[in-house]
C-alpha cells in the first residue's frame, strides 16, 4: 500500500503555521492531522472548529481529524468535514460506534476506528464493512513527545494479517505517537501506511520541516 504522511498541526510552530503548511503542501505531504481533544476523553486540549476552519482557507490538503473526545457524535457537525478527509473516531469513546461511522461515512468521507493501546483488535470484527482505516495508538493518546509502547509493533503486524485474512486488504492502518524516522520503517514493515508525523519526526527541527519530510519518507517509501 503506498505510504502516506499525515503531519500532526498540534506539534507545528503556531507562530508560522501558514508558511509551514505551505512548506509542508509543496513537500507533497498527504493529509494534515488534527488532534481534536476534549480535556475528557484525553486529559488535554488542542484546538476546535475555528481553527480547523481558518486553516481550510490557507490549503486545500485534506484533513485527517482525530477526534480524541468523548460521544464524538454530538460534535461532528460542529467540524466543516469535506470530501477526501478521514475523520477518525476512538472505540472507546461512544456507545454506539457503529451508528457514529455510518453517520461520516453519510458525509461523503474515510471513516476510521482509533483504538487506544490497551484496546484489543477483536473489538473491530463486527464493524469491518463500516471503515476505511484503522488508527494505531502506538502512545496512550493526548501528548506529543511520549516514546512508543514497543508491544504496538506487534499490534500493527497482527491487524495488518488479521485485515487480509478476513479479506479486507483496502482497510489502512495509521499509526499515531512517536512515529520517529527510525520507528516509522519499524510500523510500515509492520503494516502501516498512513504516518502521523510530529515531534519524534517532521517537527524534531521546527526550523527545516522540509528535510524532515523528506528523511521520513525515505524511510517508508517504497
Ligand atoms: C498523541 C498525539 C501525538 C502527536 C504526534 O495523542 O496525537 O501522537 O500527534 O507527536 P509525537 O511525534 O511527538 O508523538
Ligand atoms: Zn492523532
Amino acid at each position: 500500500m503506498t505510504s502516506k504522511i499525515s503531519p500532526s498541526l498540534m506539534c507545528i510552530d503556531f507562530t508560522n503555521i501558514e508558511e509551514d503548511i505551505k512548506l509542508l503542501k509543496a513537500s507533497n505531504v498527504d493529509y494534515l492531522h488534527f488532534d481534536i481533544m476534549d480535556g475528557n476523553f484525553v486529559p488535554n486540549y488542542t484546538f476546535g472548529p475555528d481553527f480547523m476552519n481558518s486553516i481550510r482557507k490557507i490549503t486545500d490538503l485534506p484533513f485527517d481529524i482525530h477526534l480524541m473526545v468523548e460521544n464524538p457524535e454530538r460534535k461532528l457537525d460542529f467540524f466543516n468535514i469535506r470530501e477526501g478527509d478521514i475523520v477518525s473516531i476512538h472505540y472507546e469513546s461512544t456507545t454506539h460506534v457503529q451508528r457514529v461511522l455510518e453517520k461520516i461515512k453519510d458525509l461523503g468521507v474515510t471513516p476510521s476506528i482509533a483504538l487506544n493501546p490497551s484496546t484489543p483488535i477483536c473489538c473491530i470484527e463486527d464493524i469491518l464493512d463500516d471503515i476505511g482505516v484503522v488508527l494505531i495508538m502506538t502512545v496512550n493518546p493526548g501528548f506529543a513527545g511520549q516514546k512508543m509502547i514497543p508491544a504496538m509493533l506487534n499490534k500493527i503486524g497482527r491487524l495488518r494479517h488479521y485485515l487480509d485474512i478476513k479479506g479486507y486488504k483496502s482497510i489502512e492502518i495509521e499509526v499515531d505517537g512517536n512515529v520517529s524516522f527510525e520507528n516509522s520503517r519499524r510500523m510500515k514493515k509492520a503494516g502501516a501506511n498512513i504516518f502521523v508525523a510530529g515531534t519524534s519526526s517532521i517537527f524534531s527541527n521546527r526550523k527545516n520541516i522540509r528535510n524532515g519530510v523528506y528523511r521520513l519518507k525515505a524511510q517508508i517509501m517504497d
